[in-house]
């Protein structure tokens, strides 16, 4: 038997919002604008005004014909390029229709899990880099700085073969302002036409042009060196390259570099900060852990893990999830669960309330690796959904799991962890599950 607890998280409300409330909540925290029946019941809907509303959909029913069955007639919102497009270009997340379909089967092959598992040696060598440069002492470390930072490194290396060392501080400063400042939506982004620029629009391009230009510096140097090398951004290549080094061919290139990156960086640090923050409330998931990876054989690095590890850490997954919302944006008039939902509407399909929904899970607030451990019947298919489902399901969550069992497994082989205060971090839900204050965990070595 392991600990089991419940970790913190923000009150939620008992009233629905609408109108301005509901408007300026959206920016502060995403669920926040759900009460507490959203937690019981499937379907939702707020009014921000007039027709304009948003729905939130929990059913299994919903979300597959959402998600899996019936993708083209909901896609992408708006809001969501408005907010992101400058900072990814014309990437995989972004693309719609016939262009997302001819992308994403050009990209596949770069994500199948042998392909990725390849990398897991790269990985693992440069996880354990980085946690080798703490000195062998006692001491405190801001968990989600330190992570989102080491993060950033090892899928430089992983992804690119690149040591971004100095850059990474700057691209992290970059990246924190952009999901910080500029991705979470203000009322005119929201109430605004798609086509009429606001001012925070010309703040995103101004830094989507600053990050964008990183990347095509990054992607020129790459393509000067004629060595091949063993990762991402060479499988990448290979799958997008027209034989004609052409202009398009470079703008591909780094616009799926740039959304790679950004897809990858943030969400992977967050998995991997929650999963170390919940452990480090959990000295015997610790403990087994360890005993996992020193049963591991020598060189034996490639996922999938021992199963408290991997338990661990899909139990993170759903009690934390960092991508917590999945939005679409409603074509054509249509009903959805027997509601009416005319075109315009924006669906939320929110996997932090699905995660949490009492007629889903037993006592789901609780941390419970128990849920996953071998034996354990395995979730019904729309109540787990950290990578999402359907045609659209993360492709890189499979990178993902590997990135993080390494980068856990480097720190837990070489330290204890505990926290330096009592555990009062709560998930704060703009862009991302982002951590709501600094957090410190001792590290003892061992
Ligand atoms: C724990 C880490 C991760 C989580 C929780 C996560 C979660 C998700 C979710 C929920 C989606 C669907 C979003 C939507 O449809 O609105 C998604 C899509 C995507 N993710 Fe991830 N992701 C993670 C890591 C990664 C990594 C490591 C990569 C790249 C190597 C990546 C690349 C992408 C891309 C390109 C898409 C868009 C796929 C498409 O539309 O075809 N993600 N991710």
């Amino acid at each position: 038997m392991y600990e089991s607890f419940t970790p913190p998280v923000p009150p939620v409300s008992d009233e629905s919002l609408s109108g301005l409330a509901l408007l300026r909540a959206l920016r502060r925290d995403v669920v926040s604008i759900w009460p507490r029946d959203a937690y019981r019941n499937s379907s939702h809907a707020l009014t921000i005004f007039g027709r304009r509303k948003i729905f939130l959909l929990s059913d299994p029913s919903s979300v597959r014909r959402v998600l899996v069955d019936d993708v083209e007639n909901f896609p992408r919102s708006p809001l969501r390029n408005r907010l992101i497009k400058p900072a990814i270009g014309d990437g995989l997340v972004l693309a719609e229709g016939a262009e997302w379909r001819k992308q994403r089967k050009m990209l596949s092959p770069a994500f199948i899990p042998k392909g990725v598992d390849q990398l897991a040696g790269t990985m693992a060598a440069a996880a354990e880099a980085r946690v080798a440069t703490l000195a062998r002492e006692r001491q405190e470390i801001e968990l989600p700085t330190t992570i989102a930072r080491w993060t950033l490194e090892v899928v430089a290396k992983a992804m690119l073969s690149l040591e971004v060392g100095d850059k990474s501080r700057r691209l992290k400063e970059m990246s924190d302002f952009y999901l910080g400042r500029l991705a979470p939506p203000r009322m005119l982004d929201i109430l605004a036409p798609p086509g009429f620029v606001t001012p925070h629009d010309l703040l995103r391009r101004y830094y989507g042009r600053r990050w964008m230009m990183f990347f095509e510096e990054v992607v020129d140097t790459l393509l000067k060196e004629s060595e091949r090398r063993d990762d991402l951004f060479e499988l990448m290549r290979s799958a997008l390259d027209d034989g004609a080094n052409s202009p398009a061919f470079r703008r591909q290139l780094r616009d799926q570099t740039a959304t790679m990156i950004a897809g990858a960086n943030e969400t992977t640090s967050l998995a991997i900060f929650w999963t170390l923050y919940l452990i480090a409330q959990a000295p015997h998931i610790q403990h087994d852990i360890r005993t996992e990876i020193q049963m591991r054989r020598a060189g034996d690095t490639i996922w999938p893990t021992g199963p408290v590890l991997n338990a661990t850490f899909q139990e993170s997954l759903r009690l934390f999830p960092p991508n917590f919302s999945i939005m679409r944006h409603v074509a054509q008039d249509t009903e959805i669960d027997g509601r009416e939902t005319p075109k315009g509407s924006t669906l939320m399909i929110l996997p932090w309330i699905i995660h949490r929904h009492e007629a889903y899970w037993r006592d789901p607030a609780r941390f419970d690796i128990s849920r996953f451990l071998p034996g354990a019947p395995s979730p019904e298919k729309y109540h787990y959904i950290p990578y999402s489902v359907g045609p659209r399901i993360c492709i890189g969550a499979h990178f993902a799991n590997s990135l993080a069992a390494q980068m856990i497994s480097a720190f837990l082989s070489r330290y204890e962890i505990s926290l330096a205060a009592p555990p009062e971090t709560l998930p704060s839900c703009v862009a991302l599950a982002w951590p709501d204050r600094k957090t410190y965990v001792k590290l003892t070595p061992l």
